[in-house]
Order: structure tokens, then sequence, then C-alpha cells
């Protein structure tokens, strides 16, 4: 099996590092390949919860080499505080860290960016990123101007080359950034910062791609690890309300520079439930008591931002279109204890537009905004789960639950889980 993916198939926050953390013992090498510290891995470990941002999740495993690939934006102060938290608790990840020369570096102009345009108004919404300087950075690989490669925190004409775009960036943003903002813009201050994150990463620097291609070759299996949700992918999620990179399945290859031949397993990862942060069409979204419940009991906050989730019932809709998106071959279902307190569970299996059944979801967020579910209604089992080990031990109607999303996603389950812990995961692959 060269290469398995692991793809959030909503917008997010599946609890995907917990299924990374757990599959990474049968690779050799996992690897982060889009997004950046927009990204909140959360992974428990015994008693011991890490929150992981840039780094992959296999991290808490020494025999594996786990990789940041050219796809990834860095943002250098979070990922070394990254580092010396993991360093404070014992582990030590400088030894099996790779960092991708090509990766882009999220600067403090990004971020500041980031602020002043998030304020804007999208289609009557805010996107409500998480200000982590996400989208502008991606901007400037794209354009290519402006652009930092961590490659260039190690030049020697780092210093020129930062007074120039600091510069432009001063012209460019002067209309639209604070005061506070524009004095924080100063050359002299971000090159020296540049130097000490060069002393910081600059050991682990790598041709990533190359690595892994060799890997590949020689045997090694490979873990990619997605972040965000496919709903969210910048090509195909609810755009404009999606991050910058392709959180889908097909970001992986270019992403990481692992070609499309070497991926043989595809595990897409959905809450039994849905959870959204930030802007844009829910269609299933619970403003209500109901809602308020599954974010209780779910813990349903932001791992990057503390913002509360907003929460909803299961979308099969949509689920069902990013299952396919991303070649998925197994579901693996998450947090289906917190499902085991409500008497009725419902679950979306077509909407409404204008009084017509459809049962695809819309290209345009205007046209799923209009969109009203239509639900399938389903009795719950009232009956915690948490301690169920296998597929057999689950009550009758939490069983039915599970097959019938199965069903209408037309994806067999590969792995359940009915809580944080590792042990509370039942693998059918
Ligand atoms: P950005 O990625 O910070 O530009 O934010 C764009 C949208 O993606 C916003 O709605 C964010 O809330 C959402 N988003 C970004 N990263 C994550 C994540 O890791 N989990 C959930 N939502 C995210």
């Amino acid at each position: 099996m060269p290469a398995t993916c692991v793809i959030g198939l909503q917008w997010g926050d599946e609890a995907k590092g917990k299924l990374v953390d757990l599959l990474a013992p049968r690779h050799d090498i996992v690897v982060r390949y889009q997004g950046g510290a927009n990204a909140g891995h959360t992974v428990v470990f015994g008693k011991e919860v890490y929150k992981l941002h840039h780094i992959p999740s296999g991290i808490l495993s020494p025999q594996i080499t786990n990789v940041i690939a050219p796809g990834v934006v860095i943002e250098p102060n979070m990922l070394i505080r990254e580092l010396t938290n993991l360093e404070d608790r014992g582990i030590q990840p400088r030894r099996n860290l790779m960092i991708s020369q090509r990766a882009h570096v999220v600067m403090p102009w990004h971020i500041l960016e980031d602020r002043a345009i998030n304020k804007t108004v999208v289609s009557g919404e805010s996107i409500g990123t998480t200000n982590r300087g996400i989208g502008p950075c991606y901007r400037d690989k794209v354009g290519r101007t402006h652009a930092v490669r961590m490659a260039d925190l190690v030049r020697p004409d780092l210093t020129t080359r930062i007074a120039e775009i600091v510069d432009a960036k001063r012209v460019l943003l002067s209309s639209i950034a604070s005061k506070e903002d524009m004095e924080e813009l100063n050359a002299e201050r971000i090159a020296q910062q540049c130097h000490q994150w060069a002393d910081t990463l600059g050991p682990m620097l790598a041709d990533t791609t190359y690595f892994l291609l060799d890997n590949l070759d020689a045997g090694r299996k490979l873990l990619m690890e997605g972040a965000q949700g496919s709903l969210l992918d910048i090509d195909h999620g609810t755009y404009p309300f999606v991050t910058s990179s392709n959180a889908s399945g097909v970001g992986v290859s270019s992403g990481s520079g692992v070609p499309a031949r070497w991926i043989e397993r595809v595990i897409g990862v959905a809450k039994a439930y849905s959870t959204r942060v930030g802007g844009g069409p829910f269609p299933t979204e619970l403003l209500d008591d109901t809602g308020q419940k599954i974010r209780e009991i779910g813990r349903e906050y932001g791992t990057t931002t503390g913002r509360p989730r907003r929460c909803g019932w299961f979308d099969a809709v949509a689920v069902r279109y990013t299952a396919r998106l991303s070649g998925v071959h197994y579901l693996s279902l998450m947090m289906l204890d917190v499902l085991s307190h409500f008497e009725t569970i419902q679950v979306c299996v077509a909407y409404d537009l204008d009084g017509e059944r459809v049962d695809r979801l819309p290209s345009e967020a205007e046209t799923l905004r209009r969109c009203k579910p239509i639900y399938e209604t389903l009795d719950g089992w009232m009956q915690d789960v948490s301690e169920v080990r296998s597929l057999d031990a689950f009550p009758t109607n939490a069983r039915r639950y599970i097959d019938r999303i199965s069903e209408l996603i037309a994806v067999p389950i590969g792995v359940l889980s009915v809580g944080p812990d590792r042990e509370q995961t039942i693998f059918l692959i």
C-alpha cells in the first residue's frame, strides 16, 4: 500500500489527527501537503493531549519521518512554538521532521492583510478566516513577485529581498491596514526575524519531493494527512467560503509531489453530524437548543481560534459529493458517542431547492444557501457507546444509523470512533 490518504469530507475538524496518529505506525512517512497554521489537529496519547498546527500527526512516533511538503504555507513563529511545546513534553521532533525548501512562508504582512481583508463582506457575509495569513500567502505564491519560500530564508541576499518586498507591501497595504499594523512592517526587524527562523528551521529543510519519490521507489509506505475538509477546497468547495488550498483528495498530488499512481487507498473522515467554523452556507445548521446540545457534548470549539463551531445534522448530500470527489475507498465515521443523547436523529438525504428535490451539491454558494434540507428521521440509541469496541457491540439503532450513512454516501465503513482516546476506535480495515 504505497500511499494512503486521510481526507476530511466536511468543513474540517473531522478528527483527522486522531486517525492519522493511529494509522501512522503502519507507515514509514507521514506527509502534510496543504494548508498551514489554520489547521488544528488534536492528538490524544494516554492522558496527554497534543495540539498540532503544521507538524504532521505522526510526530509522536520517533521511527516515523514527518514531512511538511511544498503545498503547505508555514508560519515560522508558530511552527517553532509547536516544536518547543513538544520538546517541553519530552518529545524530540527535530529528529524526525523534514520541511520542504519549496514550502511558502507566511510573512508578517500576510497576517496584517488577512486581518484587514477578513472584515470585508463577500456575498453578504464575511468568510471568517482564521486570520493566520493563509489566503494572502497563497495569493503571493500564485503571484510570485512577492513570495518568500523556506529556501529563501537561507539565501545570502535575504535582507535585500525582504527590504524590496516590504517597500512594495507598504504601498499596497497602506489603504487597508491600520496605522499600528503599518508600523509593524519594518524591513530591518523582519529580516532579523527571518535570520532567526533560518537558524532554527534551516537544519530541517530538504528537497522533500525527491525524498518522497525515492522512498516510494524503495517500497516505503506513506500516509498523506489532509488538513481542513473537502467542502473547504478552493476549487471544489463552497466557494468563496473556503480555504485557499485544495483540501479535498484532489490536492494530494499537487501539494506533496506524489503522483496519483502511488495513491492506493483514500480514507474519508466525517463526523456523525456536521460542523462548520466561519461564514458560508450550511443547510443542516441547527440554530436551536439541539445545535447547542451537539456543541456542548461534542466540545465543538475551534482548536485554532477557540470560536464556537456551528453545528447541525449529518448532510449526506454534501458528503456523498465529497466522497466521490476525493475518491474515497472507506469512510471513517467519528464522534458517534456525541449522538448517544438524542431520542431521534435526522440525516439530510436531499435538498429542497425552490420547491424542487435535488440530490447534488450546487456549485454556487448562493444556490446552496437557498437549499432546505429534506430529512430522514432515525431513532436514537440513548445509550453510552464510548465503551463499544466492535461493530457487533453497538446498540441496534446505532448500527442502523451507521449502515444508513454508509448506504447514503455509497462508501463502506472502514473506521468508527466513539471517543477521543486511541482505544475508542473500531477498525474494520
Ligand atoms: P482560512 O483558511 O484562514 O483562510 O479560512 C477560510 C475558511 O476556512 C474559514 O471559514 C475558516 O474558518 C475555515 N478553516 C480554515 N482552516 C480550518 C480548519 O482547520 N478547520 C475548520 N475550518 C477551517
